[in-house]
């Protein structure tokens, strides 16, 4: 199994030639061990995959504030520490999945997860993201978080596109994923029924840069 846990965001860019040719050889799915390791960190956050025993009250008040939810399928669900441990079990144990908690490094507290997809047919991956904790919005976490996973799928892993998706009156994660690299490429017109009446699907990708650039 490749080394490739345990990686900052800058160390990940002074190895990426190492792990490209590692990811090349082999398609990397992520076993419990990889998980368990699994840490990509910068000054202010550090993203870890998530374990059933992260699940937390602070968790459920999230999901089950309309203002984290409105802008997303989670609305529509109605959520318990149970379904949230469930749902925590399920991406735990999808090697395809890299569910992570988003931590402040200084406290380690846990403010929100971000989610990679893999679908390795494509070489490719989906990516979702949540700042649950309100306090915590327009601090650039959600940029920092998204750039960092984004690059270590595209230079780690070397998936070749990472992709993402937001109802179009979600002015934040829109800002988020451009400012992380990302460009709008489909638009699905009057996609999404909410309180606000319908609203488009934008569609976000960040491809891999060009070998040797
Ligand atoms: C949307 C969300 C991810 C943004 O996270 P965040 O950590 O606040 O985002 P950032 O601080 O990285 O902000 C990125 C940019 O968006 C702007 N922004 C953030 N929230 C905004 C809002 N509600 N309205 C307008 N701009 C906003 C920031 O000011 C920043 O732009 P700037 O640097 O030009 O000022 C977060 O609010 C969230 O998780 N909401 C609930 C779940 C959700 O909607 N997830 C996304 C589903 S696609």
């Amino acid at each position: 199994m490749p080394l490739i846990s345990r990686i900052s965001a800058s160390e990940s860019a002074r190895c990426s030639i190492l792990y490209f040719i590692v990811a090349m050889e082999e398609l990397i799915t992520f076993d419990e061990r990889l998980k368990q390791e699994f840490l990509l960190s910068d000054q202010r956050i550090q993203l870890r995959c998530l374990r059933v025993e992260d699940v937390h009250e602070d968790y459920l008040e999230w999901m089950r504030n309309p203002e984290v939810t409105r802008y997303s399928q989670w609305r529509f669900f109605t959520h318990s520490l149970d379904s949230l441990a469930a749902y925590a079990w399920n991406a735990w144990n999808d090697p395809n999945v890299l569910f992570c908690s988003i931590r402040l490094v200084d406290s380690e507290r846990h403010i929100g997860n971000i989610k990679l997809t893999l679908q390795l047919n494509d070489r490719i991956a989906e990516i979702s993201v949540l700042i649950g904790a309100t306090d915590c919005w327009g601090k650039g976490y959600a940029t920092a978080a998204i750039r960092m996973l984004s690059d270590y799928a595209l230079k780690v892993l070397a998936l070749r596109k990472v992709y993402a998706g937001a109802y179009s009156s979600n002015i934040g994660s829109i800002r988020a994923f451009e400012k992380a690299g990302f460009k709008i490429e489909a638009r699905f017109q009057r996609h999404f029924l909410t309180s606000e009446g319908e609203v488009d699907g934008v569609y976000f990708a960040r491809f891999a840069e060009p070998k040797g650039s």
